[in-house]
């Protein structure tokens, strides 16, 4: 791990991603985070691999071989990842702007890195509250130190757990669920396996927020022409958590009791709130907002 660079100092394109393109790390960040205690360095974590794709410097030499591998695997994975976060941008841009959303609750908030969600909600709406939670204690330490304040809480929870992320405390305290709250679940619900009920989990989350909440997702996938599905799963058989890629069948489920926000569950390069038919490379993820009724 190089914990001692500045992902901070990164040049951005318009949607706030790292201006370098191919790949390669583009920095890391200044924290004094050491490596916590219960770390293992040399089991790959899925929050580092990420890091890794975005191009962090907050993983380790097993987190690197992983995403390495993967990288062979389909060299556009990079991409993939980084139109995720894209999404990430502009979901909650219209989240803030156009359904008028002040509050978050942001599930597998992964490593701190360009334009997080507090970040990019109070560009638009400076009263925005935001509860990140995350299970991996390496993102925990980075996000108290780096994100924390500012309308930010940061809480340790487990997706495959709603019910404890919804009593906590500093979630009560944070987010008043009287009024419409938007659940992140951002690259996440492909961590949790299906014999963890990932369907129970967001249908706890939904029958916790008001009407007029949006439960918003993206989620790994091996449709389309290029994915290579098996093996991706297979990388990670080593890693802190198992990967299930999940077909667009098997995720539509996830907005049972919701609307779709047009242009609906779609591939992660397509959802664009105002323009909808975005030609690019569709594969890896599809995306979706979901309102409560
Ligand atoms: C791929 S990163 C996504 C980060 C961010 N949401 C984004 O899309 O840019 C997945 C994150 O989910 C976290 N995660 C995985 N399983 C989780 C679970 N069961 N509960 C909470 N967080 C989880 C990982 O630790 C990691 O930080």
């Amino acid at each position: 791990m190089n914990g001692t660079s500045s992902a901070g100092d990164e040049a951005t394109d318009a949607n706030g991603t790292p201006a370098d393109a191919n790949g390669t790390p583009a920095g890391g960040r200044a924290t004094g985070v050491g490596v916590p205690a219960g770390i293992d360095p040399s089991r790959p974590s899925a929050a580092r691999i990420y890091d890794y794709f975005l191009g962090g410097k907050d993983n380790f030499e097993a987190d690197r071989a992983v995403a390495e591998h993967l990288l062979k695997l389909d060299p556009r994975t990079v991409e993939a990842v980084r139109e995720n976060r894209r999404f990430l941008v502009r979901a909650v841009r219209h989240l803030v702007e156009d359904a008028g959303i002040r509050q978050f609750l942001d599930i597998g908030t992964g490593l701190p890195t360009q334009d997080n969600v507090h970040q990019v909600a109070a560009r638009y709406a400076p009263d925005a509250r935001v509860v990140y939670v995350d299970n991996d204690p390496l993102v925990l330490a980075h996000a108290r130190a780096l994100l924390s304040g500012g309308g930010a809480t940061i809480v340790q929870g487990d997706l495959r757990r709603p019910d404890e992320i919804l009593a906590n405390p500093d979630v009560r305290e944070a987010l008043d669920f009287s009024r419409p709250v938007a659940v992140l679940l951002v690259a996440v619900l492909h961590f949790v396996a299906d014999d963890e009920d990932p369907r129970g989990a967001v249908a706890t989350l939904r029958d916790a927020v008001p009407s007029g909440s949006r439960i918003v997702l993206t989620h790994g996938t091996a449709d389309g022409p290029y994915a290579r599905g098996e093996e991706s799963t297979e990388a990670y058989r080593k890693a802190d958590r198992s990967l299930t890629l999940r077909s667009l069948d098997e995720i539509s489920p996830f907005f049972d009791g919701l609307d779709p926000v047009p242009p609906g569950l779609t591939w992660v390069q397509r959802w664009w709130p105002e323009r909808p038919y975005e030609d690019g490379d569709l594969r890896g993820m599809y995306a979706g907002i979901g309102v409560k009724r």
